[in-house]
């Protein structure tokens, strides 16, 4: 007999898959340049990183930005506070526009997101967040 904590358990394990793969379906995808060139494994391409100081001060803040928050595994952020705490301040950083930092923001003033996109991500974020603070 199939009993109602294997359903839920089931349920649960659904439920995670589909988020993941909606993480990496629609949310990667709009982040990755903006966040994930800093925070995870995306390569930018730059004409300034062939500079010889500003390569040096790139590679600083990768390193800086990973030490606050190192998205490299999609499952699994880490920075301070739970994963719960983590999708809320990624949230909150993007609403208050701290993040991506100013000075990316003024050599790639073509990678802004949208209204639109940047609502979906506030909203991406806050939502599971609030699911993985009831787990
Ligand atoms: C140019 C590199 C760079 C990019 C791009 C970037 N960040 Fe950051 N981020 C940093 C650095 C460096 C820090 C640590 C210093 C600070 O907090 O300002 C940081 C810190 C953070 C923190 C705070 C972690 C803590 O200590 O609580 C969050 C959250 C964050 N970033 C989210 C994002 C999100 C979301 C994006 C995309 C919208 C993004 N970042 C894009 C460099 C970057």
């Amino acid at each position: 007999m199939i009993s109602k904590l294997m359903l839920f358990s089931l349920f649960v394990s659904i439920s995670n898959v589909y988020s993941m793969t909606e993480y990496q379906d629609k949310v990667k995808p709009l982040i990755q340049k903006n966040c994930l060139s800093c925070h995870g494994n995306y390569y930018l391409e730059t004409w300034y990183r062939e500079l010889p100081i500003a390569k040096q001060i790139i590679n600083y803040h990768i390193q800086d930005a990973k030490k606050h928050l190192d998205m490299r595994d999609d499952s699994f952020f880490k920075s301070k506070g739970s994963q719960s705490d983590i999708y809320w301040s990624i949230a909150k950083s993007i609403e208050s526009k701290r993040m991506p930092p100013n000075y990316f923001s003024i050599f790639h003033s073509n990678l802004k997101f949208n209204e639109k996109d940047q609502l979906f991500l506030i909203n991406w974020f806050k939502k599971k967040s609030k699911e993985l603070s009831d787990e």
